[in-house]
């Protein structure tokens, strides 16, 4: 069997959400615990923005993992953009009633009377933006009845119908969490810390700030784009070590490997 140094690493980026993977950064550590603060708030919504691939969909998990012990909360990963599907799963996730053939929104208020919980259920909608308006709205009465609190999570879009202008987004009823891309300081955190939560110490030596701020012009600090950039990087030192290993450097992570990722994954232009 091959074993590779570089291939255990290769796993640690690949674009999977899963709050045990979650890696504490100062911003981000701010941020989520204002989350949680928000949660406990007898705010009705709160929404959490930001570009895609900055980690909304993995807060989320993290604090879905960190507060099902203790409260009722349900986790919609994938939108139900069917409105009938939608009010049908809560009707089941959280009052826990099946089989209804339909189940409209006035059926649903009316069933919403019949229960009292001393914490208001949670609700966790990832994905936001792919709802409708007319569900959006309708997710409001529900929160503004004070009967699910919910927190959801949208792409920001340059877009010129910025969706965060809408009006449903607009009552006092929200408030807003913006997330963002790492500086370069965080990225470096961020990827040593994925490296050695998997065990892979003596990859993590080997990145300097020098690397760093290469990875960082290449992505930016987006994190979906920086493991996309090191799962092809890991790729190619894998292939030298079976190669050509004499091209590699074990005390370093070489510049121009990382120019080679970034050329192969479309990243930069050769
Ligand atoms: N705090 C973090 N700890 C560990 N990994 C993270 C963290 N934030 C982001 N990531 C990584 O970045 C990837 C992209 O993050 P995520 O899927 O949460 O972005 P997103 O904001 O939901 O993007 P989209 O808007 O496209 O849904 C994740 O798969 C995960 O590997
Ligand atoms: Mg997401």
């Amino acid at each position: 069997m091959k074993s590779s140094f570089y291939l255990s690493s290769k796993e640690v980026f690949l674009d999977i959400v899963d709050a045990k993977e979650y890696v504490q950064l100062d911003r981000v550590s701010t941020l989520y615990q204002s989350l949680k603060d928000s949660v406990k708030k007898p705010l009705k919504m709160i929404l959490l923005y930001g570009k895609p691939g900055t980690g909304k969909s993995m807060m989320l998990n993290k604090l879905y993992e960190d507060l099902k012990e203790n409260q009722k909360v349900i986790m919609y990963h994938t939108p139900l953009v069917d409105e009938t599907e939608f009010l049908k799963s809560l009707a089941r996730d959280i009052y826990g009633v099946r089989p209804f053939e339909e189940l409209n929104f006035t059926q649903f208020n009316e069933l919403s009377e019949h229960y009292e919980f001393d914490n208001t259920p949670l609700v966790l909608l990832d994905e936001a933006q792919l709802y409708s308006t007319s569900l959006m709205e309708k997710i409001r009465l529900i929160s503004d009845a004070r009967k699910i609190k919910f927190v959801i999570t949208l792409h920001k879009t340059d877009d010129k119908e910025d969706i965060i202008a809408k009006e449903h987004f607009q009552t006092r009823i929200w408030e807003s969490l913006e997330l963002h891309n790492a500086s370069s300081a965080e990225l470096k955190i961020y990827i040593q810390k994925k490296l050695m939560k998997n065990n892979c110490f003596d990859v993590a030596n080997m990145f300097d700030n020098k690397n760093v701020k290469c990875i960082h012009k290449i992505t930016s600090g987006n994190y979906r784009d920086t493991n996309k950039l090191l799962d092809s990087l890991f790729s190619i030192y894998d292939w030298y070590e079976d190669n050509q290993p004499t091209k590699i450097n074990y005390s370093n992570i070489s510049n121009k490997f990382i120019e080679m990722a970034a050329i192969k994954t479309g990243f930069i232009n050769a």
